[in-house]
């Protein structure tokens, strides 16, 4: 094997991390642009739109969770951290106020959505990871152990990034022998617990992105 080989393998898997993470940030743009169409009044899909919460709580948890799912990716881009350490901190704060709003409202759309216990279990088992998560990733930071605010962040943002993956898991209603009225509160527990099976494994097994 060549030296030129060698070094080629070694950066595979960066180039493989960062290819991940810039799609993961794509992802993350479009469904939180999809959560600020709200602000214009866009009507809500079915299911949510029978939430006897819905106003004012669905706008507003939109609003505030899709600006979540836009900043928050950024965050993990070690070359803006090292370059603008200061943008990373007011975005940082920026998230964290996000999630102390949208959460709440996500908690309060749980209790009250009309697609049944299972949804509303899983959604509010997520809203309190969620804002657990975040909550410790900020307190972390205060206290400037930045390991254990990596890690925390890490998990707060597989948690958010459950907007993207229940989106992706939808179509699968239009399949035989399934239906959105199957397929949605399923939605509410896969959406976000193999993202936060990842994020564990990806911490564990000493990731970081390359970027
Ligand atoms: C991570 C914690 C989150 C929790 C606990 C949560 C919870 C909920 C709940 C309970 C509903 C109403 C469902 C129903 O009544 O059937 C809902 C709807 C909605 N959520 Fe979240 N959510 C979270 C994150 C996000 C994020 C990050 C976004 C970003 C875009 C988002 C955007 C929306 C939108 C747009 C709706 C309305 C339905 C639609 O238009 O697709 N949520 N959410």
């Amino acid at each position: 094997m060549t030296a030129a080989s060698g070094a080629l393998r070694t950066d595979q898997p960066a180039a493989r991390t960062s290819r991940l993470v810039w799609l993961i940030a794509a992802l993350s743009v479009a469904v939180g642009l999809y959560g600020l169409s709200y602000l214009v009044g866009r009507p809500a899909p079915p299911g949510p739109a029978a939430n006897a919460a819905y106003y004012p709580w669905l706008p507003i948890h939109a609003v505030s969770a899709g600006l979540a799912l836009l900043i928050g990716p950024w965050q993990f881009f070690a070359a803006i951290r090292r370059r603008w350490p200061a943008v990373h901190r007011w975005t940082g704060r920026t998230y964290v106020t996000l999630c102390a709003i949208g959460g709440p409202a996500g908690l309060i759309l749980a209790l009250n959505t009309s697609s049944g216990d299972v949804a509303r279990y899983g959604f509010l088992s997520l809203a309190i990871l969620w804002m657990g998560a975040t909550a410790m990733a900020y307190t972390q930071a205060l206290r400037r152990n930045f390991v254990a605010h990596r890690a925390w962040m890490t998990r707060s943002f597989a948690l958010t990034f459950a907007a993207v993956t229940l989106r992706a898991y939808l179509p699968f209603s239009a399949l035989p022998h399934l239906s959105f009225a199957i397929v949605y509160p399923l939605t509410a527990w896969i959406s976000w617990i193999p993202n936060l099976a990842i994020a564990e494994w990806w911490l564990r097994s000493g990731g970081r992105p390359r970027i």
